[in-house]
């Protein structure tokens, strides 16, 4: 039987300011990347059938690592990156946060990483594009908020994407958290990538 990640018990860690936060004991990690309001907490609260990440309806609320620990792997929502309006100094802080992050945590597995299905990728996903392209990251990319199109406009919408990325149309999971599309893959995805090879 395939085990379900909404079926495994967490444990929220902690929100540590520090992006080389060290967590005991040692596990592989997945960190949770996306452009402000993409949908990253609403997507982690439907993978994993509970709210434990913090949603809103105001984006930039996230600005630490809030790291949830499963039996095997820990799961590290970020902020968001791209929201215009923060000072300079916290744009900044923010930006080093996710960079530290994603080049420099030594048991980071992987990067689950989301784009909005309505949406070209936008200068700062680019950015994270290159980011994770230059650190050699393993990236689960997941497309968001497919309840926000007609269901006949996701192959469609989910072509462009894999086009703009110049990947296969096969390594984007199409996701909902409004209503689960998706997520029961993503888990699936999530689950092998922490799993000893
Ligand atoms: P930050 O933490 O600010 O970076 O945002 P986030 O990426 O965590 O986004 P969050 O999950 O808080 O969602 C932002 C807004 O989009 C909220 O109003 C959500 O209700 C809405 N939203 C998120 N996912 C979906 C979805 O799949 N469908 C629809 N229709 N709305 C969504
Ligand atoms: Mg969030």
């Amino acid at each position: 039987m395939t085990e379900l990640l909404a079926d495994l018990p967490i444990e929220f860690i902690g929100s540590f300011p520090d992006a080389l936060h060290r967590l005991d004991p040692i596990l592989p990690e997945i960190v949770v990347l996306g452009r402000s309001n993409v949908g990253k907490s609403t997507l982690i609260n439907a993978v994993v059938g509970r709210k434990i990440a913090r949603t809103s309806s105001t984006p930039g609320k996230t600005q630490h690592l809030n790291v949830f620990r499963f039996p095997t792997f820990y799961l590290i929502d970020l902020p968001g990156y791209g929201y215009a309006k923060l000072s300079q100094a916290e744009r900044r802080r923010l930006k080093d946060l996710v960079h530290n992050t994603i080049q420099r945590r030594p048991d980071l597995a992987a990067a689950l990483w989301l784009l909005d299905i309505r949406h070209k990728l936008s200068k700062e996903d680019w950015a994270m594009h290159d980011l994770l392209a230059d650190s050699k990251r393993e990236a689960i990319i997941a497309l968001t908020k497919a309840d926000k199109l007609a269901r006949s406009k996701w192959p469609a919408a989910a072509k462009a994407r894999a086009a703009e990325l110049e990947i296969g149309i096969d390594d984007l999971v199409v996701t909902s958290g409004a209503t689960g599309t998706g997520t029961e893959e993503l888990g699936e995805l999530i689950l092998d990538v922490v799993s000893p090879k």
